[in-house]
This record gives structure tokens, sequence and C-alpha cells, in this order.
């Protein structure tokens, strides 16, 4: 049997929003000190995958462990590193490499998504990208990994990584990991269009919440969001075509620990002018004192650098010795 372990990271690229929040790092902090040991990583490595000037994956990887660490990531209860520090995510990437069949990797809907028409001109490391994401998840042998639903099928890829693996070798040394996509959060739309995925590459700010939003900010934007006429309805199923409406319940709920039901139960047949302030005045009492840390943490770069060296020696620990018995089992 294998220890209960929760792995899951987050790429330093461009600054944190607040689908990264509800869709990752809040989850991260919920699953910290129960029946999981917990590792949480900032992906510096897959950053690179496009390109990054090293002025901007420097701050971005200082950003997304003081995000970490303002949302409540406490490095003595959970492994809290950088990815290029711990050389053996990209021994045991190399070796997943030569397990992972190129026909899997044809099947990556996010790589189709990202290279687009561009395909003969990105870096071999974004269509391989999911093959050390698989090293990353397995060299702690993570049984649990806690990501949005656009990572589902990367974490679907590991598990097929270390079926071969294990049945090629004749082992019974990589688990079977489970992602978990839980909660009313899980695909946080942006503000101006309610069908794309809010991301840190979207074109106008005014789309996404970033981590670092101060207060006023945070409440332009909710207040700003796009809507449409109707009041809203009673039931999660009165939102089937309403994309924007739906974002907004489902945002709130996600902040407030409440399922979409529960928020509907509360503000069902209320309009925009009563639901989108009290939006905004959650957000605000959820993310400002968040965003206030992490400028706080980001005074101090060389704390966080510190923070991260200190995670990387705990998770080397778990790490090396697993690199390791993988050579030996391959026959190095
Ligand atoms: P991004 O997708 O923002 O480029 P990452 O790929 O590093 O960043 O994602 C880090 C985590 O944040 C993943 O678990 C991903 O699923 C989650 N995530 C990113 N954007 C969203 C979103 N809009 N809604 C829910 N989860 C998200
Ligand atoms: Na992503």
């Amino acid at each position: 049997a294998f220890t209960p372990r929760v792995f899951s990271g987050i790429k330093p690229s461009g600054g944190l929003t607040l689908g990264n929040y509800l869709g990752a790092i809040k989850r991260f902090v919920d699953m910290q000190g129960g029946e999981f040991e917990t590792i949480y990583c900032v992906v510096d490595m897959h950053a690179i995958t496009v390109w990054q000037s090293p002025e901007d994956l420097r701050h971005a990887t200082r950003e997304v462990a003081a995000g970490y660490l303002a949302a409540g990531i406490d490095p003595d209860k959970s492994t809290l590193f950088n990815q290029s520090r711990v050389s053996a995510h990209a021994e045991l990437g190399w070796l997943f490499n030569c397990v992972a069949r190129v026909g899997w990797m044809n099947r990556m809907t996010q790589f189709k998504d990202k290279a687009g028409k561009n395909a003969e001109n990105v870096s071999l490391g974004l269509y391989a990208y999911p093959s050390l994401m698989a090293a990353d998840i397995l060299l702690y042998h993570a049984t649990h990994v806690p990501v949005g639903e656009d990572q589902k099928q990367h974490v679907e890829l590991t598990r097929d990584i270390a079926n071969k693996f294990n049945h090629d070798y004749k082992v019974d040394f990589f688990p079977e990991c489970t992602p978990v996509i839980e909660g009313p959060a899980m695909r946080v739309m942006n503000l101006r269009d309610g069908t794309k995925k809010m991301s840190k590459s979207g074109e106008s700010d005014m789309e996404r919440v970033n981590m670092t939003d101060d207060a006023d900010t945070i409440a332009k934007k909710f207040k700003k969001a796009k809507t449409d006429p109707e009041p809203l309805p009673e039931e999660m199923e009165g939102l089937a075509n309403r994309p924007e409406a739906r974002n907004l319940v489902n945002i709130y709920a996600g902040l407030a620990n409440m399922t979409g039901e529960e928020v509907l139960a509360e503000y069902g047949g209320q309009g925009w002018g009563f639901f989108k302030p009290a939006l905004a005045e959650l957000a605000v009492e959820r993310l400002a004192p968040i965003s206030t840390e992490m400028a706080r943490l980001m005074n101090d770069p060389a704390e966080i650098d510190r923070i991260l060296a200190k995670g990387a020696e705990k998770a080397k620990k778990i790490a090396d010795p697993i690199l390791d018995k993988t050579f030996e089992i391959m026959g190095f």
C-alpha cells in the first residue's frame, strides 16, 4: 500500500488568477494537515515550454511561492519547493519520455489548444510536457493530484505511464494516482466571456481577477463583470444556458465554501444589483488579505528563496530514493 500523498504544482508563467486560487491553491490549503502528506511545487521547468525572459521567470517563481504562502500553505506542514532545484524531476522526465508513446501525446487537447495552427514551431518541451508532469507526480509516489478540470487528461496520462512502466518491467512500483477535481469552481471562466477559461494570458486585465489585485480592483472587476438581464434562478438547471451567470454563482460558491445550490437557495430571485455587490464584498474579504500578504512577502525575495531551498531538501529525501530505484529497475 502507498502512503496517501498529494502532489500538485503551478507554473510560474505570468501572474496567478482567481482560477488558480479556486481550482488549485485554496484546495491545496484545505488538504493540508489532514489524512494526506502534501507536496506542492512551483513547476518552473514547465514554464519554459513557452518563452520566459530570465527576469520574468525569477519574478514569477517567487510570486507563485508567495501566493502559496499567503494563501496558507505552511512550509512546516507541507513540502513547498521549486521543481528545478530537485534534479530528479528532469531525470525521471527523460525516463518517462522513453515510456510514453507519441500517439498518447497526440491526443492531449491542451497541446492542440496551446499550439494551435503553429504546431511545427512550438518547443519540443511543450509537446513532451505531460511526460514531465507524470514524473513530477510519480517521483513522490503521489496517490492524489488536486487539479482544475483542464488538467484531468494529463493526470490520466500519468496513470497510463505508471501502468505501462509497471507492466513492461513486471513490477508494482508506481501507484495509480487519482485526479481530485471537486467543488463548484473547477473551471473558472473569464469575467467578460463566460465560455473562455480565466487565464494568465487572457487579453484584457478586466477579464480576470489576479491574486495580486488590491481590494478596489477586485470590487471593480466583479461589479463590471458581464451578465445577462435575468434575475438569478432558484435552481442550478436555470443556469444551463447562462454561462456568465453560472460562472459568477460558481465563483461565489467556491469563495464561500458553499455549493451552487446553496448560493441559489440564498440569492435565487435576486437581480444583479443585489448579487454583484455581495459577490464583490465576499471576494474582497477573501482575496484582499492574500494579495496584501503576497506584496509583503515579495519585499523579501531572499526569504522566499530560503523557504524554497529548504523545501527542496525535504523533497529530495523522498524523490532521490524513488529515482534511484527506478534506475535500478530499468537496468542502469
Ligand atoms: P494556467 O492554467 O493558469 O496556465 P497552470 O497550468 O500552472 O496555470 O495551472 C495550475 C493549476 O491551476 C492547475 O491545477 C489548473 O487546473 C488550475 N487552473 C488554472 N486556471 C484555472 C481556471 N480558470 N479554473 C480552475 N482551475 C484553474
Ligand atoms: Na493549466
